[in-house]
Order: structure tokens, then C-alpha cells, then sequence
């Protein structure tokens, strides 16, 4: 495998790929049912939500990451699924050329500027009739106690700007107040792990 790969990566499946099982079951079944659907997975670490899409049947799969050895670590996993090196925020690909996009865990880290970027992209990736899934983490009445300690014992332990980031996106009230006004229309349309995670279907806001 490549030099690339950090011992984080090397970690990541290990360590996540259990827990997040019923994140990646939630994502799966909110897709439309035409495995022909292309599908763009933002952010797409090692490639672990893509491959269980691949399971399911799905066969326009498309991955892009920042970070050169996430990407070596997911294509080592697949070799149908087509990954990119680059920016969630300006990732050159062509405009309306999804019908899915997808984005997981990878929004409440970032500052408020570099998610809405990331926000508009996806806006300008869809097709017409196109809709985004993102996944991220939901702290309200219906999360249980155990939900919030865990995920930010997790954060906290992260430390600095991410967890600055993490305090920033829960006290927004979560992902229904991170997009630009009227950019999208957000309905909840999941909630797993002591339901300390949502997943939102984002649609062409009005
Ligand atoms: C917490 S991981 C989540 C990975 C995956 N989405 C999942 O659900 O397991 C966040 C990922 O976002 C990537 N990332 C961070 N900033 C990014 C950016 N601006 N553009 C693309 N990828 C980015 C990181 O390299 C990392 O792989």
C-alpha cells in the first residue's frame, strides 16, 4: 500500500467501521432506488460509505477527499469506484453532474465560511432534480445522554480549531442552521447512534 497512508487512515476502518454501520445503512436507504443514480461522496475518507453503496448495487460511484492517503487507502478497497484528490469546496468537477451527493461527518470541523463553500458546491454539483444526503452530528431532545457525552469526549479530544468548530456547529442548533439562507430545503430524515447522528436530505431550497 502506499507511503501516503497515515496511521490514522490505517486506523480509521477499524476503529469507525462497527459503529458507523447504522450511519452507513441510513445513507444507503435514503437513496433512490435506480442503482444507476450517480453518486458523488464529499469528504469521502476511506471510502467506507462508497463501498457499502457498491454492496448495495449501485454502480455510478464517485469519491473525492483532501487527503491524498485517504484516497489511496479507498481505491486499494475498490477498483469500480472512481476517487478524487481535492477540495469538498471547489472540487472542478462539472456542474449539475449528480444526482446524489452525499457528505458525512465532515461539516461540524469545519469553520462556518469553509461550510457554506462546501454548501454552494454541492448546490452547483446537482443535477435539476438532484439532492444531497449529509450526515453529521445532532445534539437536541431526542439524543441520549450517552450520544452526547461520547461524541464530545471524542471532540474534545481533537482538540483546537476542530472542536472550536464542533462547539460552533452544536450551538448553531446543527446542520438545519449551517446552510445559506434559502440555498437549500433541509428535512431530517434519519437519526442513529443514540441519536447523536442525523442524516438530512438537502433539496434546491425555494
Ligand atoms: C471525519 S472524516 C469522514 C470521512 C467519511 N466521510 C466518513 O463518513 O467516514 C473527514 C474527511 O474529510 C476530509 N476533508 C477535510 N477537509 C476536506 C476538504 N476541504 N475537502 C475534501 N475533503 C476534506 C478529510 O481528509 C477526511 O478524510
Amino acid at each position: 500500500m502506499s507511503k501516503n497512508i497515515s496511521l490514522s487512515t490505517s486506523f480509521y476502518d477499524p476503529l469507525l467501521s462497527g459503529p458507523l454501520k447504522p450511519l452507513r445503512k441510513a445513507i444507503t436507504t435514503a437513496l433512490p432506488e435506480d442503482k444507476s443514480t450517480r453518486v458523488l461522496d464529499l469528504c469521502c475518507g476511506t471510502g467506507d460509505q462508497l463501498l457499502k453503496l457498491e454492496l448495495a448495487g449501485y454502480m455510478d460511484l464517485h469519491g473525492l477527499d483532501l487527503d491524498p492517503g485517504m484516497i489511496a487507502y479507498a481505491k486499494h478497497k475498490s477498483a469500480s469506484i472512481s476517487y478524487h484528490e481535492g477540495d469538498a469546496a471547489n472540487t472542478g468537477l462539472t456542474e449539475a453532474s449528480f444526482d446524489v451527493i452525499t457528505i458525512s461527518l465532515a461539516l461540524h470541523d469545519k469553520d462556518q465560511s469553509l461550510r457554506e463553500n462546501i454548501l454552494k458546491e454541492i448546490a452547483r454539483l446537482l443535477k435539476p432534480n438532484g439532492f444531497a444526503l449529509a450526515a453529521d452530528f445532532c445534539f437536541d431532545d431526542k439524543t441520549k445522554f450517552m450520544g452526547r457525552f461520547l461524541i464530545t469526549a471524542v471532540e474534545a479530544f481533537a482538540g483546537g480549531d476542530h472542536y472550536r468548530n464542533f462547539k460552533n456547529y452544536t450551538q448553531r442548533g446543527c446542520m438545519k442552521n449551517i446552510s445559506p439562507e434559502g440555498l437549500f430545503e433541509i428535512v431530517e430524515v434519519a437519526r442513529v447512534l443514540k441519536n447523536g447522528i442525523g442524516v438530512w436530505k438537502l433539496s434546491a431550497g425555494l
